[in-house]
C-alpha cells in the first residue's frame, strides 16, 4: 500500500560545520526517504538550519563577524555537504529566509489572537548551549550547569511574553500515553511523561535583550524564543502561513521527526502543544536516536576524538559513502548509543566485499553470464528459498519500526546464506551435463538471492546496490521496490564489472 510520507531531521545550529552526529541524522532520514521513494510512497524529506538565538550570537562574536555572516558561511557548507553525500532532501529550510519569518510571525498572530501568548516577566535560568530553559530545581541538580556541554548556566531577568503551556499540558499528556508509537523508543516516552507529570510552567517565548531572531509582529522589541522559531520550520517550509500552503496540506502531520535523544522534550511537548493551539495535528511520530561517541569517550575537539567533517571525509576517502552509510546504521540498534570506531569501520567494509561483493561475484562467475532456468530442487534449496521469499515482509516490518540495524543487516544476512548454500551445493563440481538441470536450479536460487539482497540494501547503499544489480542486467531507475524484488528473467544477460567493495589497504 503506497501513502504519503513526510520526514525531517532537526535543522541545525549553523555556528560550526556539520559532524558526525549531524551526518548520521541526516544519512538515517535519507535512507527512510530512499526507502519509503522505493515503495512508491509520496516522500517528502526536509532538512535545514537554525541560525537564530544566543549561541549564534556569541559563537558569531567570537569569530568578529555579524550573526548572519557565520550563518551565511557555515550554511554553504551544509548545503554542500549534503549535496557531496547525495542525501535526497527535498528541500533545505534556512529561519532566516524571508519565507520562514514571514509564516513564523503569522503563527505567533494567530497564538495572540487565541490567547495564547500574554505578558509576563521571566527570571530563572539559562542553559545557552541548548537554547534551553531550566528550572531551579533541575539547575541545583546540575550544580547550576549545561547537563550537556558542562557550561555555567546563565540567569536571565527580563520581560517576556509566555505560551500558555500549562493549558495544553493535559492534551499532550493525553495524546502521548493514548499514542504508544508518537515517542520512540519506549524509554524516551518515559523520561517524557515523568518529566510532563512531575509539572511544567508556562513557557517563556521571548527576549527583549536579544535582537537576532524574529521579532514579534505585535511587540517587535522581542524578538521570538528560538525554539518556537525552530520548531516551526516543520510546517513553515510546506507553506503553512502563506498564500501557498498545497504542501502542507498535502504533508502534514509528518510522519516522523527523526531527533537526537537531547531534543526529545521540545519535539514531544513543547511542539505537540503549540500545534494544538493552532489547532493542527501532532506529528505521528518523533523518534530519538543516540548519541555518537568516539573510542569509548564523549566526542571532544580537546580530546582529540571528535569526528569532524574532515575525518568523516577521509572515511569516505578510504572507503567510500556505501560503507560509511552500512557502518553507521550497523553500528548499534537504532536508538542506542554508539562508538565510533576505526576497526569497526574497516570490519563493515570487510563484510560488504566478503559477504555481498563477494555472493555476487561468485554468481557471475558461475552462471557465464546468463540467468539459468529454475531445474530440479532439492531439499537442501528450501532454507534459502524460503528466506529470500520471506526478505520482502521481514524488510518492511524492519522500516515499519525504524530498525535501522535490522534494515542493513537483513539482507547481508540473505548473502551471507546464498554462500554458504553455493559451499553445501558445490554447482562448481557439478561437470556432468546429467547434473546440468541440478547445477541450473542452484544457480538460479542464489541469483535470485543475491539479487533481492542488493535492492533491499538500495535505500543503505544506493550506489554500489544499483551497480551490483545492473551487473544481473537490472537498471534500477524508476522501478520500485516490488518490482526490484520480482523474478530475474531466465536467459537475462549479466555483465560482470569491478567488484563493488575493492579491498583496502
Ligand atoms: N537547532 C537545534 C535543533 C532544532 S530542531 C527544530 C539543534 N541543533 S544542533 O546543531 O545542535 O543539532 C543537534 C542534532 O545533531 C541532534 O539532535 C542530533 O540529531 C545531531 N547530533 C549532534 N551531535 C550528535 C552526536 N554526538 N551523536 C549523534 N547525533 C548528534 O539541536
Amino acid at each position: 500500500m503506497t501513502a504519503k510520507y513526510y520526514i525531517t531531521t532537526p535543522i541545525y545550529y549553523p555556528n560550526g560545520e556539520p559532524h558526525l552526529g549531524h551526518v548520521y541524522t541526516t544519512l538515517c532520514a535519507d535512507t527512510l526517504a530512499r526507502y519509503h521513494r522505493l515503495v512508491g510512497d509520496d516522500t517528502f524529506f526536509l532538512t535545514g538550519t537554525d541560525e537564530h538565538g544566543i549561541k549564534m550570537v556569541k559563537t558569531a562574536a567570537d569569530a568578529g563577524v555579524p550573526p548572519r555572516e557565520l550563518a551565511d558561511r557555515n550554511v554553504a557548507v551544509f548545503e554542500a555537504v549534503w549535496k557531496e553525500l547525495k542525501v535526497t532532501n527535498d528541500d533545505f529550510i534556512r529561519t532566516s529566509s524571508d519565507r520562514h519569518k514571514s509564516a513564523v510571525q503569522e503563527i505567533v498572530r494567530k497564538l495572540v489572537a487565541s490567547d495564547d501568548i500574554y505578558l509576563g516577566a521571566y527570571e530563572g535560568w539559562y542553559d545557552e548551549g541548548q537554547e534551553e530553559f531550566v528550572t531551579e530545581t533541575e539547575a541545583k541538580a546540575a550544580e547550576y550547569k549545561s547537563t550537556i556541554s558542562g557550561r555555567p548556566l546563565v540567569r536571565y531577568k527580563e520581560p517576556t511574553y509566555f505560551f500558555r503551556l500549562k493549558k495544553y499540558v493535559p492534551r499532550v499528556l493525553w495524546h502521548i500515553e493514548s499514542h504508544p508509537h508518537f515517542i520512540q523508543p519506549e524509554s524516551r516516552r518515559n523520561e517524557v511523561l515523568s518529566k510532563l507529570k512531575a509539572g511544567v510552567e508556562d513557557l517563556s517565548i521571548s527576549r527583549a535583550t536579544l535582537k537576532w531572531g524574529i521579532p514579534l509582529p505585535h511587540d517587535p522589541g522581542h524578538v521570538l524564543y528560538v525554539w518556537i522559531d525552530a520548531l516551526s520550520n516543520y510546517i513553515t517550509a510546506l507553506g503553512y502561513g502563506s498564500g501557498d500552503d498545497g504542501r502542507f496540506r498535502r504533508y502534514w502531520p509528518a510522519d516522523l521527526h527523526l531527533i537526537g535523544k537531547e531534543i526529545m522534550w521540545f519535539h514531544t511537548v513543547y511542539w505537540p502543544a503549540m500545534l494544538f493551539a493552532l489547532g493542527l495535528e501532532a506529528p505521528r511520530q518523533v523518534f530519538a536516536h543516540g548519541w555518537w561517541t568516539a573510542g569509548g569517550r564523549k566526542m571532544s575537539k580537546s580530546l582529540g576524538n571528535f569526528i569532524d567533517l574532515e575525518k568523516v571525509r577521509a572515511a569516505i576517502g578510504t572507503y567510500g559513502q556505501d560503507t560509511l552509510r552500512f557502518y553507521l546504521l550497523r553500528a548499534a540498534p537504532f536508538g542506542a548509543d554508539l562508538d565510533w570506531n576505526d576497526a569497526d569501520l574497516a570490519k563493515s567494509h570487510k563484510e560488504l566485499a566478503n559477504v555481498l561483493g563477494n555472493c555476487l561475484n561468485r554468481i557471475l562467475k558461475m552462471t557465464k553470464g546468463v540467468m539459468s532456468a529454475a531445474g530440479a530442487s532439492d531439499p537442501i534449496d528450501q532454507h534459502l528459498a524460503e528466506m529470500t521469499e520471506a526478505l520482502p515482509a521481514k524488510l518492511a516490518d524492519a522500516y515499519a519500526r525504524n530498525a535501522l540495524q535490522d534494515c542493513a543487516t537483513l539482507p547481508i544476512e540473505l548473502a551471507r546464506a546464498t554462500n554458504g548454500y553455493i559451499d553445501a551445493t558445490s554447482p562448481f563440481k557439478l561437470k556432468d551435463p546429467a547434473q546440468f538441470p541440478r547445477r541450473d536450479m542452484i544457480l538460479h536460487l542464489a541469483a535470485r538471492a543475491v539479487s533481492r539482497a542488493l535492492a533491499a540494501m538500495l535505500p543503505i547503499l544506493p550506489h554500489k546496490a544499483a551497480e551490483g544489480l545492473a551487473q544481473l542486467g537490472v537498471n534500477v531507475e524508476g522501478k520500485t521496490l516490488a518490482e526490484l524484488f520480482g523474478e530475474l528473467p531466465a536467459g537475462q544477460k549479466f555483465q560482470a564489472g569491478q567488484p563493488l567493495f575493492p579491498q583496502v589497504g
